[in-house]
């Protein structure tokens, strides 16, 4: 007899520690993630039927199962500051930005609106699990996990996105239609990014549990079947070259407040009365050019922590809080050897190397050896439990707990 009991709600099970990157998995139709990345990842569309077994399982013994997230909820999330939050109708087309006051929103039974919800995997635990199942793609390209909750025919229109999403169906069905199509001209029009000549190639309808990845600039639209329509989006960043060496220059700038000699002033013993005043003198760009040199400012070593650094700044809507009631250094290291530290769900830890980056910051830099492999275990592992661990204060890990950006799990 089967003796596994299946929850209502839907509890989505905690992704193992290692993901078994080379075995078959539901999530991605029996291929393993390995074999996903070679034949799918950001090359073309693939639809999973069934990519959560929970539900059909649910539903063949005539049990019904929810998304882990009450519309309900979803709704209370729509008004909090702290959450970003769109609202969109169809008929017509129109656009507004959250917080969202409880009436201001269509009811659940109305048709023609989507409401969608970012970094759902900050506010509620289920989003995210489900996050965590895709650690297998590096941490530096997740974005976060978004919601959409509909009424009948809600959606945000034909449109493509500049990254891969995975399309996750929690509640109601949802009918997708996508193309290949090379026009991807916008209509001026309207207040949103819909095409102007969307023509469907392809067309399934989703049911809970289903999964449809997208590589980027797949034209697509959803439109919602069911009232309380949930989709459950994981979404990728990719920046622009421009974005990164920008954002690497500037850190690689603020560095060189680190280097004292570089206040040495120019000096110009050698130079010779000039017969042409306005040109920049020969001297200076001779010295110029040594000094660089020396920087080794043409090596792209010199910009990979600014760039890690950058990538692992937190969204903007991140909001941390310390503790009510910190604990002493000594408390703090007491409790590590038996409770797990965990990232913050908004926190963001990326590793170069040996070299740990969390929230903006190099947190490895100048710290003892304990520390630094702290650090490290946190960036794979994002949780941490470490026994004996000394010299707690000062250290960046101990400034991290008090930041709120690491949090003891309960
Ligand atoms: C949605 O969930 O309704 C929109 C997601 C998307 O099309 O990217
Ligand atoms: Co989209």
């Amino acid at each position: 007899m089967n003796s596994f009991y299946l929850s209502n709600p839907y509890q989505p099970p905690q992704a193992p520690k290692n993901l078994p990157i080379n075995q078959p998995w539901a999530l991605f139709g029996g291929i393993s993630p390995d074999q996903f990345m070679k034949q799918y990842w950001h090359k073309k569309p693939l639809l999973v039927r069934g990519a959560i077994p929970a539900f059909s399982l649910a539903s063949a013994s005539h049990q019904g199962l929810n998304s882990p997230i009450s519309g309900e909820a979803l709704f209370n999330l729509a008004g909090n500051d702290l959450v970003e939050s769109r609202l969109i109708q169809s008929k017509p087309w129109s656009f507004e930005l959250g917080p969202f006051k409880k009436k201001s929103l269509p009811k659940v039974k109305q048709p023609d609106w989507t409401l969608l919800l970012q970094g759902m995997e900050a506010h509620h635990p289920a989003a995210a699990t489900v996050l965590s199942w895709f650690r297998f793609i590096p941490d530096s390209r997740l974005d976060d996990l978004m919601i959409s909750i509909a009424g009948i025919g809600g959606g945000v229109g034909p449109h493509f996105d500049s990254y891969d999403v995975f399309l996750i169906q929690m509640s109601g069905r949802r009918r997708w239609q996508i193309s290949e199509q090379k026009d991807l001209s916008l209509n001026p029009n309207l207040p949103l990014k819909i095409l102007q000549n969307f023509v469907v190639e392809h067309e399934w309808v989703l049911e809970p549990g289903d999964m449809l990845y997208l590589p980027p600039h797949i034209a697509h639209d959803g439109i919602a079947l069911d009232s309380g329509c949930q989709t459950w989006s994981v979404g990728f960043r990719s920046p622009s070259f421009k974005e990164l060496l920008q954002e690497g220059l500037w850190r690689l700038a603020e560095s060189l407040e680190d280097i004292p000699e570089l206040n040495h002033k120019f000096a110009d013993p050698k130079q010779g009365a000039s017969k042409q005043a306005e040109q920049l003198p020969a001297e200076l760009i001779k010295q110029l050019e040594q000094k660089l040199r020396g920087l080794k400012l043409d090596q792209l070593s010199q910009f990979l922590p600014g760039i890690t650094a950058y990538l692992s700044e937190p969204k903007q809507q991140a909001y941390f809080s310390g503790p009510a009631i910190p604990l002493t250094p000594k408390q703090f290291a007491r409790q590590l050897g038996s409770q797990a530290l965990a990232a913050h769900p908004q926190t963001r830890i990326l590793a170069l190397n040996r070299d740990i980056f969390c929230n903006g910051e190099m947190v490895s830099k100048g710290q003892t050896s304990q520390i630094q492999r702290a650090w490290g275990t946190l960036a794979s592992k994002k949780a941490l439990i470490y026994k004996d661990l000394k010299e707690v204060s000062p250290s960046s890990l101990y400034e991290a707990y008090l930041s709120g950006w690491l949090v003891f799990k309960i």
